[in-house]
């Protein structure tokens, strides 16, 4: 009788015990799993392709195709800018243009896209 009384108690703290340990297994398994991705993304966020940054960043003012929209056209740049005056306009910013939109380490392959566009 006493037994009976505690077996259900006893049930109950080993599907605890298991349903913890298996929680913390799955929670151990995602996180590696985040983890690996999130380092993944994060080399991912350094190498951004000068096409992957103007995508994020800079298609709603310059347009799908670099045709400008909100800013102008980004085509033929060579025509009117040096890279040096490039470099100034995305590190400053001009007018409408907001700056440091680029990030350092990008800038100088950023740079020699814009001036590659068509
Ligand atoms: C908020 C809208 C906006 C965003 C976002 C933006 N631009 Fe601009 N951009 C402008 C405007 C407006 C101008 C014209 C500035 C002026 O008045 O001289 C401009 C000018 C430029 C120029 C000089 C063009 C020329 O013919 O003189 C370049 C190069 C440029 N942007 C590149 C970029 C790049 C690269 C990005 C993304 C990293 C970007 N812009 C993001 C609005 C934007």
């Amino acid at each position: 009788m006493k037994r009976n009384a505690i077996l259900p108690y006893v049930l109950i703290m080993v599907m605890g015990i298991l349903l913890v340990a298996g929680v913390s297994t799955i929670s151990i398994f995602y996180s590696k799993e985040a983890s690996g991705d999130g380092t993944q993304e994060e080399g991912k966020e350094v190498a951004l392709t000068p096409e992957e940054i103007y995508a994020q960043t800079c298609m709603g003012c310059h347009g799908e195709n670099y045709e400008g929209a909100m800013g102008p056209a980004l085509t033929n740049l060579g025509e009117r800018l040096s890279d040096e005056e490039i470099r100034e306009v995305l590190v400053n910013g001009r007018g409408a243009m907001p700056g440091n939109l680029v990030p350092g380490d990008a800038l100088d392959e950023m740079i020699e896209w814009l001036l590659s566009l068509q």
